[in-house]
């Protein structure tokens, strides 16, 4: 029986759909990939994504029991901290987080307090852990590929897939940041793909194809026909060149170097500097050169 409730929400500047899971009996709940506003060009972080999941929490009366994050995204900044320190809820995230924060720590040479060890997040998963959301049953299943420590967290019937797989018109996820791998992505989607049929799928992004309107649930039995990219038993030679084709197009993603700095640290910015002022590091030539 499916009792898990779902509430999305659509932030248009980074296309990117958080949600809000919950057993409805026990008003316990988590949160999906919550997005903290930002705007490049002036450098001001602000909260009105976060906002309407708080709002929503409260009218609802939900008390937030975990933050979930996927992965450590590249195209928006975590409001997981901003959420916890108003609604509580642990924060957690794959134990291959190590690995992400040990690549950008190198890259961005974070300050020597900062550990690769994940004891800034408040739990990492194993994969194939268990954890309850008030009386829901949930699993965290390691999907790695597009980034090596992605999870995907499978709910009393629902599973949310991060940047693994995205609408069937839309295909799959970029493999081409550091520690990406395009083979490895091709067995999470098909570890995914196992699941029965009928199991609801929520994706972490939406790019409408055509103007159509943003879209973010389907099922496994519709991917499994339907995904551009995958569907109908595309084989793995056949994905990976594609993968590789496609992604040698790809731009670096607006927002990367500001949300890694973040998001590797569980959504809190970087310390502040002895002006009382935190500054976000721009690596100059140092990711790899496109083409
Ligand atoms: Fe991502």
């Amino acid at each position: 029986m499916n009792r898990a409730q779902i509430q999305p929400f659509f932030d248009p500047a980074t296309w990117t759909v958080s949600y809000v899971v919950w057993d409805p009996a026990a008003r316990a709940a988590a949160v999906v990939d919550p997005v903290l506003d930002f705007d490049f060009k002036s450098g001001r972080t602000s909260s009105t994504s976060a906002d309407r999941i708080l709002e929503f929490l409260r009218g609802q009366d939900l008390a937030v029991q975990w933050i979930l994050e996927t992965h450590a995204h590249a195209d928006h900044l975590s409001a997981a901290r901003y959420l916890q320190e108003r609604a509580g809820g642990k924060i957690a995230i794959g134990e291959r987080i190590r690995d992400v924060q040990a690549i950008f720590r190198k890259l961005f040479n974070l300050e020597r307090e900062f550990l690769p060890d994940g004891s800034q997040f408040d739990h990492l998963f194993k994969d194939g852990e268990t954890f309850a959301i008030g009386a829901l049953q949930a699993t965290a299943l390691l999907v790695p590929g597009h980034t090596p420590a992605d999870m995907a967290y499978l709910v009393d019937g629902s599973v949310f897939v991060g940047d693994t797989l995205f609408m069937p018109d839309v295909g799959t996820a970029r493999a081409d940041f550091p520690g990406g791998d395009a083979h490895q992505l091709y067995r999470s989607i098909h570890r995914l793909l196992e699941l029965p049929g009928e199991t609801r799928m929520f994706v972490c992004h939406d790019y409408p194809p055509g103007g159509r309107e943003p879209r973010w649930e389907t099922t496994v039995a519709a991917q499994r026909e339907g995904n551009i990219h995958v569907g109908r038993g595309v084989p793995e030679g056949e994905f990976v060149r594609m993968r590789a084709e496609r992604d040698a197009t790809l731009e670096v993603p607006t927002l990367l170097l500001p949300s890694v700095q973040v998001n590797v640290r569980a959504g809190r910015l970087p310390p502040a500097d002895d002006n009382g002022v935190a500054y976000l590091r721009i690596p100059l030539n140092a990711l790899p050169a496109k083409g």
